[in-house]
């Protein structure tokens, strides 16, 4: 279902996103399953100039060890977190939960995995980035299902719960909220706002996954100069990576009316123990990105 609402003025989809997206197909393309997270339609979410790089093993290997070397070792965890996030998820579906919000979206393809689930899924995200989702999905030919709803959103500056419930989403009924490859692009206070919001509009047992940046200080002093590096190539691609929290203490930075219980704040190292370990054909885990799931209080 499209919402035509005009959002922020943008020239064009979120270029990160389409990195996910990127590790995505490659992770089908390049590695051995079984798969940390297998999505067959990444690929179908590409760019032709994506398409054309992951189709030749030797522009592959140009792109990834010689052009974008440094960005690479990045490139696991948008796995880990999906797979850690759609374990949360599906046994919250499981256990009656039938409302599915994605924050910051992307190229997500849960409602295409998942044709048969009874769950409504809302995916957020800016204007620009939602149109090239609809475009590139209607040249390829598939056809999003009707249990979806697409809404073009600011977090700067939008208000979520105004647009949510505008959309069909109901309050009383319980929710899932999935907030990934996003926080670190925000400033403190969206993300502040955001999660206010998102527990103005959720009844208890509702609950939330996001990954965020580990602070400087946190990360291991010899993987500081590593993890600043990533964080500059990032920037470049024109969207900076701007907060970080200290994993010690972001229950109390996040939760100051002790609406949130931790159903647990899973480390870099817990992620790569799970589901890197062993493995050999993906990069280790950096420790920069920790994954928290929240649960409303009753
Ligand atoms: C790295 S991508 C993550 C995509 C997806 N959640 C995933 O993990 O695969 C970041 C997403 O956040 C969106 N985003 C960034 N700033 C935003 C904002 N102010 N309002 C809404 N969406 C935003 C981008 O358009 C992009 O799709």
């Amino acid at each position: 279902m499209a919402d035509q609402h005009p959002g922020p003025v943008q020239t064009h989809g979120s270029r990160t996103a389409e990195l996910v997206a990127v590790s995505r197909a490659r992770h089908l393309l390049r590695h051995q399953p079984p798969y940390i997270f297998h999505d067959p339609f990444a690929y179908q979410f590409l760019s032709k100039r994506w398409k054309r790089i992951l189709g030749s093993w030797l522009r592959d290997a140009f792109v990834s060890k010689i052009l974008l070397r440094r960005l690479m070792p990045i490139t696991t965890q948008p796995l880990t977190r999906a797979r850690f996030t759609e374990d949360c998820l599906l046994a919250a579906i499981e256990d009656g939960v039938g409302q599915y919000v994605i924050l910051g979206s992307g190229y997500d393809t849960f409602s295409l995995r998942h044709p048969g689930l009874d769950v409504t899924i809302y995916e957020i995200d800016l204007a620009s980035t939602i149109a090239l989702k609809r475009e590139r999905a209607v040249a390829a030919g598939l056809a999003l299902p009707d249990s979806l709803r697409l809404i073009p959103i600011d977090f700067e500056q939008d208000d979520l719960a105004d647009r949510l419930t505008a959309h069909g989403f109901d309050p009383e009924k319980r929710s899932f909220f999935n907030w990934l490859g996003v926080t670190y692009y925000l400033s403190r206070d969206a993300i502040q706002d955001t999660l206010n919001r998102v527990c103005g509009i959720t009844c208890p047992g509702s609950e939330i996954v996001f990954d965020y940046l580990a602070e400087s200080n946190s990360i291991p002093e010899d993987e500081r100069p590593r993890a600043q590096s990533m964080k500059n190539y990032v920037g470049k691609l024109g969207e900076p990576m701007i907060t970080s929290f200290d994993p010690a203490s972001i229950k109390a930075d996040f939760d100051a009316g002790g609406e949130w219980e931790v159903v647990r704040n899973d480390s870099p190292a817990d992620q790569q123990k799970r589901y890197v370990e062993g493995r050999g054909d993906v990069y280790d885990l950096p420790p920069l990105f920790w994954c928290l799931h929240l649960r409303r209080r009753g």
